[in-house]
């Protein structure tokens, strides 16, 4: 059985979490191949609201295995938070979720170092998570990371101090003033790792692969949104993995003929937070308006969304990156009372009228180029069927269509499980 993913096409917060959990009746398995604690996805059902950050977002439901797998990284401490939230809950995980020896652990470390090499950059920096995302991708991929088969060796904890000490002194390297208690942070460490222990690790890629041997369904959840891909995103504002659907490939072993359908999922207009170029940006009330009916605030990090139109010519790129084969658009309540939306559907590049996305994307370089449609004034957040949309919406959705050649095949009203709309 082929494996579906699920990703987010534009700089991540598409709404990746709420569908997912939508989608889990449909799957045995959902699986996180990539990214961590950086990651904040938000699921909405009777009245309450959950934020998972490494956790797959199937993991509400009773009869969903949830992995965690090779290319994901793992901070034992936020790890442990989130189990100590669903145990509050009632929700029994220690049946439904499984971990893969060869994913990446995020030591204190890793997450001074990110802060350090943050703070060192000043004006320059990334607007990292501070989660030690990079610092752990680049041991990662410099053969130098602690895994979490490792933990299963006696001499883990040896392994721990080699790769602590010599991050102690890459810390100092970088200068700058930050004060911590390593002491303080290793306790509370050591000790998340002892419930990390608790959990069942797996060999994951032999484990996804009997389970499609044997007619299991599996989603692929995505974390960050593709143009915050390591490769094709805006680098070097991006995120240290591949968030494209390659990334899911390596991420859990699953061979490039054995994907399935690939949901892209995107904002109706576009939201991104820390630095980096962002061509549709707005500091208007247009802008303001968007920030504060959708409720723009970071999962993670609380910091505010900056917002603007959709950009289409960037959704393009990210729909052949992934071979996209349906859309899921989100938070169209959002847009409601606007006279006329723009969509950028070309850029105007160094004087030259493009509609691919260039390497450089600097404001310096870029001008959109809008078209305006019509706006809808009704509020679609109580509509359970798309026969009770105002023409407007429909006219966008189709526009979208024919421009992305890909249907729509959700409509998200609202960030409720409930207001989820399947077109036909
Ligand atoms: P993820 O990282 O892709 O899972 O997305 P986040 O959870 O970071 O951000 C999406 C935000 O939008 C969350 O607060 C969701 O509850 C909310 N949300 C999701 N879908 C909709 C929608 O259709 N309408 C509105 N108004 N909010 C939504
Ligand atoms: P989800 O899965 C939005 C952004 C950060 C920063 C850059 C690098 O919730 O969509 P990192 O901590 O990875 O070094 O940060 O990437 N970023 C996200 N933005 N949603 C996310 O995840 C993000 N994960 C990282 O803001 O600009
Ligand atoms: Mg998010």
């Amino acid at each position: 059985m082929a494996v579906d993913l699920l990703l987010g096409l534009q700089w991540g917060d598409e709404g990746k979490g709420k569908i997912v959990d939508v989608l889990t009746k449909n799957y045995n398995i959902i699986a996180r191949f990539q990214g961590g604690p950086n990651a904040g996805h938000t699921l909405v059902f009777n009245g309450k609201k959950h934020v998972l950050h490494t956790i797959p977002s199937g993991i509400f439901h009773d009869d969903a295995i949830n992995l965690v797998g090779n290319g994901v990284v793992i901070d034992p401490v936020i790890f442990k938070g989130e189990l100590d939230k669903l145990a509050e809950q009632g929700i029994d995980y220690k049946k439904s979720l499984l971990i893969s020896r060869k994913a990446h652990i995020i030591l204190p470390t890793h997450r001074l170092l990110d802060a350090a090499s943050e703070a060192s950059k000043g004006k320059a920096k990334i607007g990292s998570t501070l989660k030690g995302i990079g610092p752990t991708y680049m041991d990662k991929t410099g053969r130098n990371g602690l895994r979490v088969g490792d933990l299963e060796l006696s001499d883990w904890k040896k392994r721990y101090r080699t790769l602590a000490d010599k991050h102690e002194s890459m810390i100092d390297f970088y200068n700058v003033e930050l004060e911590y208690d390593l002491g303080e942070l290793e306790d509370e460490f050591f000790k998340a790792v002892e419930m990390l222990k608790s959990l069942t690790f797996i060999d994951s890629e032999e484990y996804v692969y009997q389970a499609q041997k044997s007619e299991k369904t599996i989603l692929a959840e995505g974390a960050q949104g593709s143009l915050l891909d390591i490769d094709f995103g805006t680098y070097p504002f991006v995120t240290s993995s591949n968030t494209t659907a390659a990334g899911a490939c390596t991420g859990l072993g699953v061979a490039p003929n054995q994907i399935g359908e690939v949901f892209g999922i995107f904002k109706a207009y576009t939201t991104r937070v820390g630095s980096g170029p962002f061509p549709t940006e707005l500091f208007d009330e247009d802008g303001e308006t968007m920030g504060r009916v959708g409720n723009e605030f970071g999962a993670t990090t609380g910091r505010r969304r900056r917002c603007g139109w959709l950009d289409l010519v960037a959704l393009k790129y990210a729909c052949q990156v992934n071979g996209v084969t349906q859309l899921n658009m989100m938070k169209g309540d959002v847009l409601s009372g606007f006279k006329t939306l723009k969509v950028c559907t070309a850029y105007k590049y160094k004087g030259e009228v493009i509609e691919h996305l260039p390497y450089n994307i600097e404001p310096e370089n870029i001008e959109p180029i809008y078209t305006e449609v019509n706006g809808w004034e009704a509020d679609l957040t109580k509509m359970t069927d798309e026969s009770q949309f105002p023409k407007e919406l429909n006219e966008y959705i189709e526009f979208l269509e024919k421009e992305l050649e890909i249907p729509i095949t959700i409509v998200s009203v609202g960030p409720d499980r409930n207001q989820t709309i399947f077109r036909k």
